[in-house]
């Protein structure tokens, strides 16, 4: 049976009254489910990976940062090492979203970088991709996500092993659009082709061959999650605004959970 990701992208939002509420609920929601074909994972604000280790700790609930310093540790004010997201049991760790390529101009060596330290301390990489919709009007929407793909590609041996990549467009994030099901389930395609045929020619899957994700972000909703979670390639959902209620978070996670 393949699982299904659902996953919270909380970014600057919540305090503490907020995350205590919605790891107490979904704590509860793991005990009454089984969630032998869902993976849940919240992506929250560093301040906050401490209660959700005292709350979700052993409940199968995931949880993980948005970001992650390059280097393991040193002079870097305002930076948290992978080497501490793991001291939290973080095990999901978002890179490469376009909200922070825009406003802190993240270089793709960089996202490639922090990319390595997250595995290195064996947490999951969420690795996010997507175009502009004036690259998509171009059609040069797979142009612009191989090349992202492939700054990961030189950076050594099995790197896609047991990752995760968020295909989000940057034209559906945080708008009223999200992608259609033939987008999604296109591009989806295209970025699993992509990693397992072209970047096993140089042997990136390794043998274990636990192989990478792909996920779909980019206004979902729990009205749209059934469509895009049914498509054959489209491993589970990011979820922006709608996991700032943990009811339409719960909500969609049920839906996954009844697939
Ligand atoms: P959205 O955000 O669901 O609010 O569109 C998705 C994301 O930024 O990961």
């Amino acid at each position: 049976m393949t699982k299904k990701y659902i996953i919270g992208n909380l970014k600057m939002y919540g305090s503490i009254s907020f995350y205590d509420t919605f790891f107490k609920k979904i704590r509860e929601f793991s005990m009454h489910k089984s969630l032998d074909n869902i993976e849940i994972a919240l992506c929250i604000p560093y301040p906050y990976l401490y209660l959700a280790q005292q709350i979700l700790g052993n409940s199968g609930i995931y949880w993980g940062s948005q970001n992650v310093a390059k280097d393991n540790e040193g002079p870097f004010t305002g930076e948290v090492s992978a080497k501490m997201l793991k001291e939290f049991d973080s095990q999901f760790a978002i890179i490469g979203h376009s909200e922070r390529n825009t406003a802190y101009c993240e270089s793709d060596v960089n996202i490639a970088e922090k990319f390595l330290r997250i595995k290195e301390h064996n947490m999951r990489p969420i690795f996010c991709v997507g175009e502009t919709l004036i690259e998509r009007e171009a059609g040069m929407e797979k142009k612009v996500v191989q090349s992202q793909l492939e700054t990961l590609v030189n950076h050594g041996k099995h790197i896609f092993n047991n990752s995760i990549i968020a295909y989000e467009p940057i034209w559906a994030i945080g708008s009223d659009m999200s992608a259609s099901p033939e987008q999604a389930k296109s591009m989806c395609a295209f970025i699993k082709e992509f990693v397992e045929g072209e970047a096993d020619k140089v042997n990136q899957l390794g043998k274990e061959n636990k192989p990478i994700k792909v996920i779909y972000g980019g206004s979902v909703n729990e009205k749209n999650t059934l469509q895009l979670l049914s498509l054959d390639k489209v491993d589970g959902a990011l979820i922006g605004r709608c996991s700032l209620s943990p009811d339409k978070f719960l909500q969609i996670c049920e839906i996954a959970h009844q697939l």
